[in-house]
């Protein structure tokens, strides 16, 4: 039986919280381990500088997230893990993409619209204002992502998937101009994604800026779990797990005995100083080692390197025929004349 092809991208903007642990980085770890799977796993850096024009910025998240999936297990022989920018083969194909992608689908890019839809709310005449061609055509280099690989099974968030469905819609027009050539992408997605509540208690998110950073250091760590909001119950007080943040932090990283463990502890009244104090300490013994790691290679960008080139030569190896086949099906390269 051949394997499904398993493919997603991590955009490379921002420093890996708990949240995008718990939700996606842990998941997709635990998804690569299957014997039926062929993971392919990249960092969309091209896709971040959409997002952001800071050189430093850029290359700093770019290494913390590969630092990030490889302290929390990330298995290199297993996963062709890379960097899209190490691809070439994905750009040029992007523009090739480019030529048939028909511009009317990209009007309908979420990202895009929400865009034109705040100019015009702003009272701009511009509905275009400070809106580049990046983000515009994100979809078509993200299909190229998908389709260099014939990338089968998409696992993304729920907001990507209106972009699979155009990295079908390509595929399928091409297929239909050039004869078959790419199998048509499905994205998964997983409707049991753990969302975890930030500083606030709202979604932990980048945009709220309520965030506990992964690998925070230890201390700066303990700080920010004795940040969380909680209500004004008094110590003594019968308190309630459901809708506290604390315990659902907690969930995320425990099962079912330890959780109830805890609501005990709730119901006979925890003060909520000692349960932050509690949940520090599980979740630093959780993390402490993937710390280390984490900085260990932080400091050692050399070998983060050495790590990305293994998984850039696995992917290359693939992407470099299957291009050159692509480009002499257009009527480019090879013995044209
Ligand atoms: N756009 C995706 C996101 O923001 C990241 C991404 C880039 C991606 N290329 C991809 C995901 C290809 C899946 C497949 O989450």
């Amino acid at each position: 039986m051949s394997k499904t092809r398993v493919l997603t991208g991590i955009t490379t903007t921002g420093i890996p919280h708990l949240g995008n642990y718990a939700g996606a980085i842990r998941p997709a770890i635990e998804a690569s381990q299957a014997e039926n799977a062929e993971s392919f796993l990249f960092l969309a850096d091209y896709h971040a500088l959409i997002k952001c024009h800071e050189p430093e910025r850029v290359r700093e998240s770019a290494r913390s997230v590969a630092a990030t999936w490889l302290a929390t297990g990330l298995d290199v022989d297993r996963v062709t893990f890379y960097r899209q920018s190490a691809i070439p083969e994905i750009t040029e194909l992007s523009w090739i993409l480019t030529t048939i992608a028909a511009k009317g689908l990209m009007n309908r890019a979420h990202a895009y619209k929400a865009a034109v839809q705040d100019n015009l709310e702003n009272g701009d005449g511009d509905a275009d204002k400070g809106i580049e061609m990046g983000l515009f055509s994100y979809p078509i280099l993200m299909t190229a992502d998908i389709l260099m690989f014939n990338g089968q099974k998409i696992p993304v968030g729920k907001d990507q998937t209106q972009h699979i469905e155009m990295a079908r819609d390509i595929a399928q027009r091409f297929n239909f101009i050039y004869g078959d050539t790419f199998s048509l992408p499905e994205a998964v997605v997983d409707e049991s994604a753990m969302i975890i509540p930030g500083l606030d208690g709202r979604k932990m998110s980048k945009s709220y800026n309520n965030t506990i950073q992964l690998f925070e250091t230890e201390k700066k760590f303990k700080k920010l779990i004795n940040k969380i909001k909680t209500n004004s119950l008094e110590p003594g007080e019968p308190k309630d797990p459901e809708g506290c943040t604390l315990f659902s932090i907690y969930s995320a990283f425990s099962n079912e005995a330890q959780q109830a463990d805890v609501r005990k502890m709730y119901a006979d009244g925890i003060a909520w100083g000692e349960m932050k104090k509690f949940l520090f300490e599980f979740l630093n013994e959780e993390l402490k080692d993937k710390r280390d790691e984490y900085n260990r290679l932080m400091a050692d960008p050399a070998e983060l390197d050495r790590a990305l080139k293994v998984g850039a030569e696995k992917a290359r190896n693939v992407a470099r025929p299957f291009l050159d086949e692509i480009r002499s099906k257009v009527g480019i390269g090879g013995m044209v004349f």
